[in-house]
């Protein structure tokens, strides 16, 4: 998709994703008990709170008891790819520590604990024979999740296809509907009785435009004719995968989850409009359109159209599946501009730190908290949307942990104001349902390695050991 471009511009590209501007953040002390003019109570008695993980993210373990590498584990061994050398091969040690990592989630007075499975923890060679130690370990998780009285929610894909299918072409291959679709079948029978709430795929329209498109993250793969097929095939298995879990569990909750962000111009021009119709196809539209049987976005993007290339017959039904739930996760807003000479996109969106923004995350992604009300709204308007959850949304900054405890004032304010505008729009009618924080601990954030710190929870990565923030400490209370 990004081959024409210089490294500058291609990087100005990727920031929708992986941008890294750094903000010095400010120690200063969390009032954790200021609410900011609401409670609990006023989102309702059965809305759901809390945090999201994923497998490669925490889990390491990464050679153990049977495990097979997955994309991630061979891209992290490349040089440079990750820009502090590190990998997920130790992370959070969470294979290891799990059990007291969920009694964190409890001590949190959270509801929800969300996780991905690692598919080449459970099928090394990504189908036939399962691991049983693999699916041991998730049984592990689960029970002590429902010991807790936590729901678990289970992701199945969340970015680590194993690396034996990568070698036959992995989300490129038309082979991998049936790969997932195996994967999803001995996922359900393993653990259907168990868990009620799934989430088939974790952004899609990230891990298919950044790892084969952009090609910067995991497996590395660029331009568009492996981008397109790669699109198809994972909207394929966003609605496969949805109707396996219907037919094998019970009463399930099913939705997935999409990278959204609230798009604006940069300029009141014409130019500048018409760059956001694109980016906004691209970011908000490309994976929820298909499945709700609306087509892909392509007269918006039209780098789409040789999608049809790989559109076999009957394809355009089987893209649709009636999700219970759609999973927003939402952080910061885009601000794009025209730049004519931009190949498929011809804009870019704009360094926040450039045009002004004077609140930005460690990854550079701007404080906005108008962007979840904003996208709420939006997905709400799609008359099919039966239920929203926002499953994702968090601040990263580098936390310093001084005497025992980390003031991360800036992430406790910027959930207050998330908080208060996903109530705006809950209160003005959207169907929000729940809010899971991006995340419970500090971790390894893709390509940015460990240093952007994105948990409630501070990790001392040489030692394990785990402290609570004073955001933690914030939702501690407000959840009480
Ligand atoms: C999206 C992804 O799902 C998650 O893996 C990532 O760490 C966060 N957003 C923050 O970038």
């Amino acid at each position: 998709m990004i081959n024409h471009l210089n490294r500058k511009e291609f990087l100005r590209l990727l920031s929708l994703f992986v941008s890294g501007s750094l903000l010095n953040p400010q120690q200063l002390l969390a009032n954790t008990s200021d609410y900011s003019g609401f409670s609990k109570a006023d989102f309702g008695k059965d809305f759901l709170w809390g945090v999201s993980t994923a497998a490669y993210q925490m889990e390491g373990a990464f050679q153990e008891d049977g495990k097979s590498n997955s994309i991630w584990d061979t891209f992290t061994q490349k040089h440079r790819h990750i820009k502090d050398g590190t990998t997920g091969d130790v992370a959070c040690d969470f294979y290891h520590t799990y059990s007291s990592d969920i009694d964190l989630v409890k001590s949190l007075n959270m509801k929800v604990f969300r996780f991905s499975t690692a598919w080449s923890r459970v099928l090394p060679n990504g189908i036939g024979r399962a691991n049983q130690k693999g699916i041991d370990f998730y049984h592990r998780v689960i029970d002590k999740c429902l010991e807790n009285n936590l729901q678990p929610w289970l992701t199945l894909y969340h970015w680590d296809i194993p690396q034996v299918l990568q070698d036959k072409g992995g989300w490129m291959n038309r082979e991998v509907i049936d790969w997932f679709s195996e994967y999803t079948y001995l996922m359900t029978k393993s653990y259907g009785d168990k868990v009620k709430d799934w989430i088939i795929l974790n952004e899609p329209t990230a891990f298919t435009v950044v790892g084969y498109g952009v090609g910067v993250h995991a497996p590395g793969i660029r331009g568009v004719n492996h981008l397109l097929p790669t699109i198809h095939h994972a909207a394929i298995c966003q609605a496969e995968g949805g109707r396996i879990v219907r037919s094998n569990v019970k009463n399930a909750n099913i939705g997935t989850t999409f990278s959204c962000s609230h798009v604006m111009p940069l300029r009141n021009f014409e130019k500048d409009h018409i760059a956001v119709e694109r980016w906004d196809a691209l970011l908000n539209r490309l994976f929820i359109e298909p499945s709700l049987g609306l087509g892909y976005p392509i007269s918006s993007l039209p780098f789409l159209k040789n999608i049809d290339k790989h559109i076999k017959d009957g394809d355009m039904e089987k893209l649709v599946f009636d999700f219970d739930f759609i999973g927003v996760q939402n952080y910061t807003r885009e601000v794009v501009k025209n730049i004519w000479y931009i190949p498929y996109m011809h804009g870019l969106e704009i360094n926040p730190a450039k045009r002004g923004a004077t609140e930005y995350s460690e990854l550079g992604w701007e404080v906005y908290p108008e962007s979840l009300y904003e996208t709420l709204k939006r997905f709400s308007s799609y008359k099919a949307v039966k239920k929203i959850y926002v499953t994702e949304n968090g601040f990263a900054r580098q936390d310093e942990l001084i005497d025992n405890k980390v003031h991360d004032i800036q992430r406790v304010n910027y959930f207050k104001s998330y908080l208060a505008q996903m109530l705006r729009a809950k209160n003005e009618g959207v169907k929000v349902g729940g809010y899971l924080c991006w995340t419970l601990l500090d971790n390894f954030e893709w390509r940015e390695g460990y240093k952007p710190r994105y948990g409630l929870v501070y990790v001392d990565f040489k030692t394990q050991q785990r402290i609570l923030k004073d955001s933690a400490i914030w939702f501690q209370n407000f959840l009480m």
